[in-house]
């Protein structure tokens, strides 16, 4: 993808996930959406509905590393609700993803209640890249702690981690 850069919008974005662990997909969309929006603040939740494999600081580490090369990007963890955070930082807008049309309930009724909480927050969707329209934490996860190569879909600092984190594991 060209790396062109567009007149800012002078908003402050900041893009939640829980990114347990981030995925090649949510790196896509960071690409996508920097030169529109000058940066962003990649926003990583603390805790999660979800059961985590990675602790925040590896969370916060992995988003690092896989967005070193992408200028304007920050990654900060937070903790509570996200509209709080987004006050705190003086953000105006969040980002999420889309990948298929099933994402839309889920996605339609956060933006919703972060709406309610907080009516100025605008939330921007865009789509990744089709090659990771499939691609969720959830099933790397379960692929990688199967020994499946999940290399292309994750960038190389989370590949390693996986292999760590499930060579220790003897699977029941
Ligand atoms: N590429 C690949 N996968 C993607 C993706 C993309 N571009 N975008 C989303 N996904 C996947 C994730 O991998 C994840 O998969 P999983 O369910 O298998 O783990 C899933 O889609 C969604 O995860 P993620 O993007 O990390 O978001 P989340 O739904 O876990 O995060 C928070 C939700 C953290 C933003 C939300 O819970 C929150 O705001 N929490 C703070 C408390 C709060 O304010 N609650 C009220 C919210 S209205």
């Amino acid at each position: 993808m060209a790396a062109q850069c567009y007149p800012s919008m002078n908003a402050v974005l900041i893009y939640p996930g829980t990114f347990d662990p981030p995925t090649c997909g949510h790196i896509d969309l960071v690409r996508r959406a920097v030169p529109l929006f000058g940066g962003m603040i990649l926003a990583v939740s603390v805790r999660s509905t979800k059961p985590l494999l990675f602790d925040i600081d590896e969370r916060v580490e992995m988003l690092h590393a896989a967005t070193r090369s992408i200028s304007g990007v920050m990654v900060k963890p937070f903790d509570g609700l996200l509209v709080d955070f987004a006050r705190a930082m003086g953000a105006h807008a969040l980002l999420r993803g889309i990948r298929a049309v099933s994402d839309m309930e889920y996605e339609f009724q956060m933006a919703m209640m972060n709406r309610m909480l907080s009516p100025d927050l605008q939330t921007v969707f865009m789509m990744p890249g089709e090659d990771y329209a499939y691609v969720s934490s959830s099933l790397i996860k379960d692929v990688a702690c199967h020994g499946g190569d999940i290399s292309t879909l994750v960038p190389p600092e989370v590949c390693e981690r996986l292999k760590r984190k499930f060579s220790k594991q003897v699977i029941p």
